[in-house]
This record gives C-alpha cells, structure tokens and sequence, in this order.
C-alpha cells in the first residue's frame, strides 16, 4: 500500500505517537484539571507538557494561549463564531477556503444579514492584495485566509496580508490546518490574531485533536461552556485561556499523542525536513507534468507550496481514476472536491474535482516513481476502454 493522502490525515503518524497515547490510558487515566489527588495531577501535568511542547514547536511563548480542540474545523468554527457579532458585518476570504470556513461563515450570514467578500483568483496569483485592499470597509469584522490551500498546496502571503490587515485595525484568522507542521512557524511573531490547525494532518498526531492560537488580548466568545474544574459557583465560564475555550473534559489521550508527535518535530531539523519535502513534491510535480493527458493544478514552484498536487487525467473521472489506482495499484489518493467547492470552480475543475495526491515527510521516491507510473498508465488507457483491474501494470 502507497498512501498519499496525507493533507487529509498523515500516515503513517509520528513515531511514539501510538505509545504516548497507551501510556496516558495505562499511566494517566483521571480527568485532568477536575482533581486534586495524584493520578489526576500527573494527567493535568501531562498535559501541561503537551502544550508547552506544542507551544515550543509553533514559537508561543505564553502556552495558555494555545488552545486544544477537537480539532481544525472545531478551532475555525470557535474563532469565526467566537470573534462574529450577531448583528452582522463583513468578512473578507479567498475562494481557496475549505468548508470549515465557508460553512461557518454562510450560517453568520444567514443568521445576521451579515456579508462576505470572496477575493477571486488573478493575474496567476490565489487572489490579488490590491483586490484585498479594495475589499475593506469600514465594517470589515474579520480576514480569513487558509496558509496553504488543500487543493493545491499554493502557500498564501499570510505576513502580507497581516499588514493590511494590522493597518486597517481588523482581526485576522488563519487557517493553517495544510502549514502546521510542514514550515518551521513562530506565531507570535507573524502579524496574525488567530490561528486553527488540526494535530493529525503536518503535525503527525492523532485525530480528535487539534489547537487554536489567541494573540495575547484577543478575546473570543467561548462556543461551548460547561465544567472547567474548578471556579463552579460561577455562572461564567472562566475569563483565562486556555480554560475559557477548554469546557468539560480534555481528550487527553488525543493530546498527549499530540504532544509526543510534537516532541519528535522539534527533534527534526526544519531546513532540512522543509528542503526535503520541496525534493520530493518537485519529483512529484516533474514526473507528473512529463505525463500526456495530465493536467496538473499545484504550486508553479515547489518552494511556494505544500506537499498537496491535484490532478486531471484525460479519458478518467477523478472518481474513478482514484478507484482504480487503489484497487489496482494499492495507492491512496484523494478524489473529488477535497470539501473546497469554490477552489474547483476557481480552477475550473468543478463539478468533478480532481485526484489529489498529497505527500508526507515519509514518502519515499519510490512512492513518487509509483504513483507517476500507475498515472501515465490510466493515461494510455481511458477509462471507457478498460475494466476495472484491466489497466496493464508493467
Ligand atoms: C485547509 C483545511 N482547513 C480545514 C480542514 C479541516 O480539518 P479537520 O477535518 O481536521 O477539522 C482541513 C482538512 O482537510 C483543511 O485541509
């Protein structure tokens, strides 16, 4: 089996991911923060150690603004959510965004009569930051942009659009679910109030978890209350990060798997993990763009993407190209619309979508050559011509 479909989940994880998470059922099995006696200690403390490793490895300084959810689309949702008044307003995205920002977006205007400006693609770039600049307005609430899209790996201008975004006075959510893990990241230092990622994709985590960053002074309307273990005559929810945004109990055994993939990054060398993964998204980009009938749809540069390539092949639906290319070549990709409707009308491959073939810090070159092959098979024998198990291998 070749798997690459490593921007929907990575595989395999982390090494000592499996362990960490055995040993936090086995060693750890309280609730933490909702106990004083010494086994819920040790579990609060070890998650502790989780945030602060996480916290070392996206360069925050102060962990308790990091916060655990369960994972990207339960960040965007709280930060979107979290950060919208009910009386409507503006919000600027791209037509790259995933539904876990464009859903959460279309149920606030729905709800409040508010507005979205989607910023279109132009001139070869995702969108234009002239066209970012125009679209501000005086009531613009909120910018939210993905880091990388899912579709085709383009790496966005987040420090630019930060600045615009810091001059005209408006929040800026990023979504960095296709970035964590695969560039070397200080968020405190970038010009960003927010950012959401899951734990299971660059990361190499588990699912069921994932984090939301708060600049320090960003306040957000917690989406789910309830018990924080401690404060219980209250009738707010507590006023801190992370407990404000941490209600009920903790996935603990998810963070803690979380946090041993995060110790094993931060015993990586970025450059050299980063210089690799730009080598063999090349080698995939290179093979694939030598094969006739394949249209590709990735970043023109690999330095300027993430390990994601979509693909057309002609005489195939990506569909059933994917199947085939499981079925008979034991390769895991990714067909369809990748949950980006608007990306697939931007780059007129809707409504069909493509094959998405994403790489992870395991693929090897022989993965690559593999998948070229079995390609620039379907493409010599259209899929009107063959049977399934009928495309010739060799
Ligand atoms: C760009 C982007 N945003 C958000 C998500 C949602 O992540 P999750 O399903 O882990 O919540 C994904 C997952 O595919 C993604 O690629």
């Amino acid at each position: 089996m070749i798997y690459l479909d490593n921007a929907a989940t990575a595989n395999p994880k982390a090494p000592g991911v499996g362990e960490a998470m055995v040993r936090c059922l086995q060693d750890y099995n309280a609730n933490p923060g909702h106990g004083g006696y010494h086994l819920a200690v040790q579990a609060t403390m070890a998650v502790f150690g989780a945030r602060a490793s996480l916290s070392r490895l996206l360069g925050v300084a102060d962990p308790s603004r990091l916060v655990f959810t369960s994972g990207a689309t339960a960040a965007l949702n709280q930060a979107i959510r979290g950060s919208l008044a009910e009386s409507g307003a503006h919000v600027i995205c791209s037509a790259w965004e995933h539904n876990a920002v464009l859903r959460p977006l279309w149920d606030w205007r729905s709800r409040t009569g508010g507005t979205v400006t989607i910023l279109p693609p132009r001139d070869g770039y995702p969108f234009h930051p002239d066209d970012l600049e125009r679209a501000v307005r005086p009531d613009t609430a909120l910018i939210v942009l993905n880091a990388a899209s899912n579709v085709t790996g383009v790496l966005t201008p987040v420090v630019a659009v930060g600045e615009i975004a810091r001059r005209h006075g408006i929040r800026f959510l990023v979504d960095g679910s296709q970035v964590a893990g695969h560039l070397a990241l200080s968020l405190q230092d970038l010009p960003i109030d927010l950012w959401a990622c899951p734990g299971h994709k660059g990361l190499l985590g588990p699912q069921g978890v994932g984090l939301l960053y708060i600049r320090p002074g960003i306040e957000l309307q917690p989406l789910i209350v309830g018990g924080a273990g401690f404060d219980s005559s209250r009738e707010e929810p507590p006023d801190e990060a992370p407990e404000r945004y941490e209600a009920g109990t903790v996935n603990t055994p998810g963070i803690l798997g979380l946090g041993a993939a995060a110790e094993y990054l931060l015993a990586q060398n970025p450059t050299v993990a980063r210089s690799r993964e730009i080598t063999v998204l090349a080698a995939l980009q290179e093979g694939l763009s030598r094969v006739h009938g394949v249209a590709l749809f990735t970043a023109q540069d690999a330095s300027r993407g993430v390990g994601v390539v979509s693909c057309r092949i002609a005489g195939w639906s990506s569909g059933r190209a994917a199947e085939v290319l499981d079925r008979q070549f034991g390769i895991c990709v990714r067909a369809g619309l990748q949950c980006a409707p608007l990306a697939h009308q931007a780059l007129g491959t809707a409504p069909e979508g493509t094959v998405r073939i994403s790489i992870g810090p395991f693929t090897t070159e022989q993965d690559i050559d593999a998948v070229v092959r079995a390609i620039a098979r379907l493409a010599e024998h259209p899929s009107n011509t063959v049977q399934l198990g009928s495309v010739p291998i060799a």
